[in-house]
């Protein structure tokens, strides 16, 4: 059998953010798959950690959460330490039973029937702002689309002041900087934005207390029963954890849509010609792109994880977009195709207890914006150099230059 030669040393650093600012983790995660699925990387900004970059491996971590902590005091759930910050008691960073009784007190505002009765004030904001857009001349997607479209769609959901809405940006931008977190004057920096956030959400909570029960997810949350059994901090957490999770995310899936209807222009062809793909393509998107590259485990035990030793406070790090490229699961991983017939099992929502709460409501804004699209006859191009975002969290953009043109 021949044996393949690497001229590159392998890089077990995965977690560096240069490697995913120059969009260069697809081969190195390939050659984890194939030489170390389960690698330790003794040394690195974030300090030691573990790399599990197969789908099954991360499925078996998600199902054990006994062993493998979400929990803050453990350090959290990104490759950045989370200890020793002022953190809010988000019920993503905990573990069973706090875990399971919070996220309860959400989700009454993601039920199938809440996601419909959003859909139309959002297909209407969609269809506004795709007709404000250039037809033949560049911008710039990232901020004239995506963050116009997620901050504008947030602020809706939330009824969070109208002309306030540019902050819910800053402040989700800044609560997923790991950079700023492992900087001590950034870091401090971010901190003091996210205390702002946390002021103006607790001034919107009293506000939907006081009044009478309304549409938005606030007033929703406020007057929900399981809420409140809460303590303040811990609603506010709850409300500020919906918009940092549904901002980065929605944005970047919404600016790889861009990319990948411009790299494979076949696939946006069917599209066209059969808009019911248009919910098939939306999962295949978020597949392609993963918006979040990573969520971070903790070691609670000693335990086994495909032949390798992990010791009790180990650090885990689950590569989501790792697994969303293996050939096993998902021929042809690096093609978009909006017909591919397993993309919604793909691990960008993560799996098991923690799996997204907004995972429907992104796929609604999503879809509704591709339907927008369609019906317009839109074409995307990208025109101009793309910038990504120097994070191994965030997998996203922060620049891409497009020219609109009609089918
Ligand atoms: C394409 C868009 C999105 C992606 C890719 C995404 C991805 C994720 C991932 C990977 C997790 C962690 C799963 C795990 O640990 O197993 C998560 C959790 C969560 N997401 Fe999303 N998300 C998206 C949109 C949203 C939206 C729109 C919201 C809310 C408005 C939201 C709110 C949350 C919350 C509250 C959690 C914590 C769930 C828990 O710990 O039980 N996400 N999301």
């Amino acid at each position: 059998m021949a044996t393949q030669v690497h001229t590159e040393p392998l890089d077990l650093d995965v977690g560096r953010s240069d490697i995913w600012r120059e969009n260069r983790w697809e081969l190195l995660m390939d050659r984890l798959r194939a030489e170390a699925p389960v690698s330790y990387c003794a040394q690195s900004a974030y300090g030691p950690y573990w790399s599990i970059v197969r789908y099954d491996d991360i499925a078996e971590v998600e199902a054990h959460p006994e062993i493998y902590s979400s929990a803050s005091e453990y350090g959290g759930i990104t490759i950045a330490d989370a200890l020793g910050e002022a953190e809010l008691p988000h019920f993503i960073a905990m573990d069973r039973p706090r875990h399971t009784a919070q996220r309860r007190s959400v989700t009454p505002a993601f039920t199938p029937t809440e996601i419909e009765r959003l859909s139309s004030e959002i297909r209407e904001r969609t269809s506004a702002l795709l007709d404000t857009l250039p037809v033949g001349t560049e911008f710039d997607w990232v901020q004239k689309l995506s963050i116009a479209l997620t901050t504008g769609m947030l602020a809706i959901i939330f009824d969070f002041p109208w002309d306030e809405r540019a902050n819910l940006t800053l402040w989700s931008d800044w609560g997923a900087d790991l950079e700023a977190m492992i900087d001590p004057v950034r870091g401090q920096e971010r901190l003091g934005h996210l205390n702002d956030c946390a002021q103006a959400f607790a001034r919107l909570w009293n506000e939907r207390a006081q009044q009478p029960p309304k549409n938005d997810l606030i007033s929703l949350m406020v007057h929900n029963e399981a809420m409140s059994s809460l303590s303040p901090l811990e609603q506010l957490a709850n409300i500020i954890l919906l918009i940092v999770g549904g901002n980065d995310t929605t944005r970047n899936s919404m600016s790889g849509a861009a990319v990948a209807f411009s790299q494979f222009p076949g696939e946006y062809q069917k599209l066209l010609d059969d808009p019911g793909l248009a919910a098939n393509a939306v999962s295949e998107i978020i597949r392609w792109q993963t918006p979040l590259a990573h969520m971070r485990r903790t070691a609670t035990e000693d335990a086994l994880l495909g032949g390798q030793r992990i010791h009790k406070g180990d650090k885990v790090i689950l590569w989501y977009a790792a697994a969303n490229r293996e050939a096993a699961k998902f021929p042809r991983p690096r093609d978009f195709m909006v017909t591919r017939d397993n993309a919604r099992r793909h691990l960008a929502f993560g799996f098991g207890i923690h799996r997204c709460v907004g995972a429907r409501l992104a796929e609604m804004q999503l879809k509704i914006l591709f339907e927008e699209l369609v019906s317009r006859r839109l074409r995307i191009s990208v025109t101009g150099p793309i910038e990504r975002v120097n994070s191994s969290f965030i997998n996203g953009y922060s620049r891409l230059p497009v020219t609109l043109t009609r089918a």
